[in-house]
């Protein structure tokens, strides 16, 4: 597999906390009167579908986060033509379309709208329908994972199957990198809390498909200790208002590259 002979990589873990403390202590209030949650990988699918269905065209250029990862992965001799990706809840298939230049990129997504409109505008990458909590069925061995604005969309049952799925799809020496919204984000505490779920709002601010949409929101600190756990090394992390902002939506992100042991 070509990145498993990686040499010693630095690790640097940035924190940059924003002071907001209205937002930690809405997103760490737990209250009674949460709204009920959704079916785990049924979350919603109508939304993404309305969604995709529109054909959002100002979302059509690579992410900042897709660029950032790629300056990342291109420094390394081993990502190669031959390294394999697979971008989870690849939405409208920005990001996959600029890594499908680079690797063999497989795209899943549980949006058949999604799938379906990116399958006919492809050449170079394969578009599966199926959940981040079992991609093994679809792609059982990867040499990157890579995910952008997804664990906030999802519930955490569903979140801590995906990065197991990581676990045991990626050799040591490949990636996992994900790009977050922070419970730092100023849309954290926006909205009806979700029940049974930390740091989860529905809201209808900046929304125009639907009326309310699902957001949970994560630290910087427990990601990390999450893929830990499950056998990474984290060698960039860092948490950043920085070039992620679409149109009025502001959004503070965690950032995070974590190489398989
Ligand atoms: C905010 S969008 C991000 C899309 C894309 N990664 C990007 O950066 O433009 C979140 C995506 O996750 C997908 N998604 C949500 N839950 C999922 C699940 N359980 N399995 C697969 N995809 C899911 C949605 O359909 C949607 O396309």
């Amino acid at each position: 597999m070509p990145l498993n002979s990686l040499p010693f990589l630095r690790k640097k873990i940035t924190f940059r906390i924003y002071n907001t403390p209205h937002n930690d202590v809405r997103c760490a209030a737990r209250l009674s009167n949460m709204s009920e949650a959704s079916k785990p990988d049924e979350h919603d699918q109508a939304y993404w579908n309305a969604y995709y269905a529109a054909r959002p065209a100002d979302i059509a250029k690579p992410s900042s986060f897709a660029v950032w990862a790629w300056k990342f992965l291109s420094a390394r001799p081993e990502a190669e033509r031959g390294t394999t990706l697979v971008d989870l809840g690849c939405g409208n298939g920005r990001d996959t379309e600029f890594f499908g230049d680079k690797f063999s990129v497989t795209g899943i997504d549980n949006s058949a709208a999604a799938v379906e409109s990116n399958s006919k505008n492809t050449t170079r990458v394969q578009y599966k329908l199926g959940s981040v909590a079992t991609f093994r069925e679809l792609v059982p061995k990867v040499d990157i994972v890579y995910s952008r604005f997804v664990l906030h969309a999802l519930p955490s049952v569903i979140q801590t199957g995906m990065l197991a799925q990581s676990a045991e799809a990626i050799a040591p020496g490949g990636f996992l990198i994900i790009e977050t919204r922070s419970v730092n984000d100023p849309l954290c505490g926006d909205g009806t809390p979700v029940k049974g779920e930390e740091n989860a709002w529905e809201s209808a601010t900046n929304r125009d498909t639907v009326s309310k949409h699902y957001r949970r929101f994560q630290s910087l600190e427990s990601l990390t200790k999450e893929v830990e756990v499950l056998g990474f090394e984290v060698v960039e992390a860092y948490e950043d208002a920085v070039n992620s902002w679409h149109k009025s939506d502001h959004a503070v992100v965690v950032r995070l590259i974590a190489r398989r042991t």
